[in-house]
């Protein structure tokens, strides 16, 4: 059952307990190659650095996602219709909902998804005192898992899952067909799906974005270290590790790695992890997409792309997804 807490957030209960970290740490560090989920990247220092990797000049992501929605939000408001349930899946951008709750006709609860509570309880905050009217109904839980949406104060006409940021991209083609489906699922017959997608390009320019020159991204990843020498005492020397990221062509994707400075052995619980000189740990991708690409990808999910908004340069886009059989009829 999922409990109400106090403030007003519902807990879904089917978190992984953090004591599972230790474990996860192990299992990955035991794979060949060893790889992390990049997930853990977001404890409260991680969700910091990923905020000042937006603001670096080669990060044109969340730059060119904002310009996109400053010229486009009313005509995406019109395309989602009135009475809109909005659900995101993560809560951690503000600007661009705010940007998208400005022009949504009437819409009948945003339901934030998060499952850090802090990040969450933030977001509320900040809009709770932009849209006084609007109901917020945040939901605390692992938004990869199936969810227990909580009822609605009215009937929407329909309800909208908001991924944007291109998060999609940390997923392989299998996980990011799976995450779409079950969305397609959660936002029943008349729903749709609002995501952000990050477009193919010059890969300098890609490659550019994941090295920044202020070194915040290289700080980003190691800071994965730290959590673990923190949260599980293990006892990386983060002098020894290096961030590395790089654009697969073949693949459409950035690779980043942590990448071992030298022969060494590092504590992990009780285990032993031994690291030869240059070994890697994976730890991120970043897929990258042509239109038709995500096009396929949707199919493969059940769903159509209904419309592609993109900024000028054609950078970045963010569509809008429903069940494909709603279009084909
Ligand atoms: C939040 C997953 C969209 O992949 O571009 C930024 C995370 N990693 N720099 C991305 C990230 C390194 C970001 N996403």
């Amino acid at each position: 059952m999922s409990s109400v807490q106090p403030c007003g957030v519902s807990d879904d209960d089917r978190r992984p307990p953090i004591n599972d970290l230790l474990e996860i740490a192990q299992r990955g560090l035991a794979l060949k190659p060893k790889r992390l989920p990049s997930w853990l990247f977001y404890d409260e220092r991680g969700s910091a650095l990923f905020d000042a990797i937006c603001e670096q000049p080669e990060y044109y992501l969340t730059r060119c996602e904002i310009a996109l929605m400053d010229v486009h939000a009313a005509s995406i408001a019109d395309t989602l219709g009135s009475d809109v349930r909005l659900v995101e899946y993560g809560s951690g951008n503000a600007r661009k909902t705010h940007m998208l709750l400005e022009h949504l006709h009437a819409p009948v609860a945003y339901v934030p998804v998060e499952i850090s509570p802090e990040p969450l309880r933030q977001s509320v905050e900040r809009l709770a005192e932009a849209f006084p009217q609007l109901p917020l109904q945040p939901l605390c839980a692992d938004f990869s898992k199936p969810l227990r949406l909580p009822i609605p104060p009215r009937a929407p006409r329909r309800t909208v899952v908001y991924f944007p940021g291109s998060t999609i991209g940390n997923f392989e083609n299998r996980g990011a067909a799976a995450l779409l489906r079950k969305m397609r699922n959660e936002m029943g017959d008349a729903g749709g799906i609002l995501i952000g997608v990050d477009l193919k390009k010059d890969p300098a320019v890609i490659e550019a974005a994941y090295n920044d020159r202020a070194g915040v991204t290289a700080e980003f990843t190691l800071n994965m270290l730290a959590r673990l020498n923190r949260e599980i005492g293990s006892n990386f020397e983060l002098s020894a590790f290096a961030h590395r990221a790089h654009y697969n062509p073949m693949a459409g994707r950035i690779e980043t790695h942590i990448v071992s400075r030298r022969e060494q052995q590092v504590k992990v619980g009780r285990v032993n992890v031994a690291f030869r000189a240059d070994e890697v740990i994976q730890v991120e991708y970043s897929c990258k997409y042509s239109l038709e690409d995500f096009a396929a990808l949707a199919a493969r999910a059940g769903l159509a792309v209904l419309r592609v908004w993109t900024d000028p340069e054609q950078m970045f886009s963010v569509q809008y997804l429903v069940r494909a059989s709603t279009v084909t009829r």
